[in-house]
């Protein structure tokens, strides 16, 4: 008998991050706004600490380093995801360090603020990056001399068992579709360090589905990413034991704008439209773009008659530092 998702993902345990059932709704106005049924699947809402997928794959990585019987938490470079972890390991009852680039004036209070709030011991090294890897090592060796299981998180969370999290996803939407009878012709996504790509692809081949994943890159080229969400999407059907159907990848980079981390100005007249016609807030350099996809994608009737689903990745906590 063919397993389940669910069959697939049992052996691995999840840190119960996450507030379920998913949420899924229409949105009203921008439907009728564009002529195309268009659901949001509210990962901004993911009920923990900041939210967004960085706690979708924080539920899966914490989940792993308690069955490792792990003590301490360590991580670098991703600000943003530092942020969820450091909020993610407090309720794990993990210790937690960082090890950030640049220096502490260098971040804005705020961040510094919830950084401390959750009890995260921040490691600034201003220099280039091998500094930074150097530096994150000695984190990791000084922890060990002082007698702690150390599990070390990928920065932004997009190994494999953290993609994990986004093949559930993908069975949650299937679920909601087997529920409601809304079966979506197009998932639209933000895509960067891969995780949420990666796990939307494998759990689509796991369930042999036809509806179409795509991801909008927010800062890199089209084949540069491709490969990035192909390896990560290689590496997690591997750990279930299955393949990925490379031609599944899709991605779209005509709307990185300015490059990483740089607001374009579609991005910005999509967001405008999502909260004042729905309410919804959406982040510059992430939800942003892919929104605005979205909406060039529909006004130019290139989603077939839908209903398409955007994920809302979260990234709320950037419109504030
Ligand atoms: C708000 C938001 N959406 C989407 C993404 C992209 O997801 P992934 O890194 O899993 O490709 C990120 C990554 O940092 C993000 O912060």
């Amino acid at each position: 008998m063919t397993k389940t998702i669910s069959d697939c993902l049992a052996p691995y345990q999840r840190a119960n991050l996450i507030q379920l059932p998913v949420i899924i709704h229409r949105l009203p106005r921008v439907s009728l706004q564009f002529g195309l049924e268009i659901y949001v699947l509210r990962d901004d809402l993911t009920g923990f600490g900041l939210g967004g997928n960085k706690t979708r794959k924080l539920d899966f990585l914490l989940g792993d380093a308690l069955v490792r019987k792990a003590t301490a938490v360590v991580t670098t470079k991703a600000t943003s995801f530092s942020r969820n972890a450091a909020a993610g390991a407090a309720a794990c009852g993990l210790k937690f360090h960082v090890v950030l680039p640049g220096t502490e004036s260098d971040q804005n209070p705020l961040s510094r603020a919830v950084f401390a709030k959750w009890g995260a011991r921040c490691h600034y090294e201003p220099d280039n990056r091998t500094a930074l890897d150097n530096r994150l090592q000695s984190v990791i060796a000084s922890l060990r001399d002082q007698a702690e299981e150390v599990y070390v998180l990928h920065p932004g969370g997009s190994d494999a068992v953290g993609a994990l999290s986004y093949v559930r996803v993908f069975d949650e939407i299937r679920q909601y579709s087997e529920q409601t009878g809304v079966h979506f012709s197009h998932i639209l996504h933000s895509t960067s360090s891969a995780g949420t790509q990666a796990g939307l692809v494998v759990g689509q081949c796991l369930a042999r589905s036809e509806t179409q994943v795509l991801g909008i890159s927010a800062s890199r080229s089209r084949p540069e990413q491709f490969e990035l969400v192909h390896e990560l999407a290689q590496s997690t059907a591997r750990l279930l034991g299955k393949q990925v159907d490379p031609d599944k990848i899709i991605i779209d980079d005509g709307f990185v704008g300015p490059g990483y981390a740089c607001a374009s100005r579609e991005g910005e007249a999509a967001s405008q439209i999502f909260a004042e016609l729905e309410g919804i807030l959406l982040d510059p350099v992430y939800t942003g773009k892919a929104a605005a996809a979205l909406l060039s994608y529909s006004k130019d009737k290139l989603l077939g008659s839908g209903p398409v689903l955007f994920i809302h990745t979260g990234g709320n906590a950037g419109l504030y530092y």
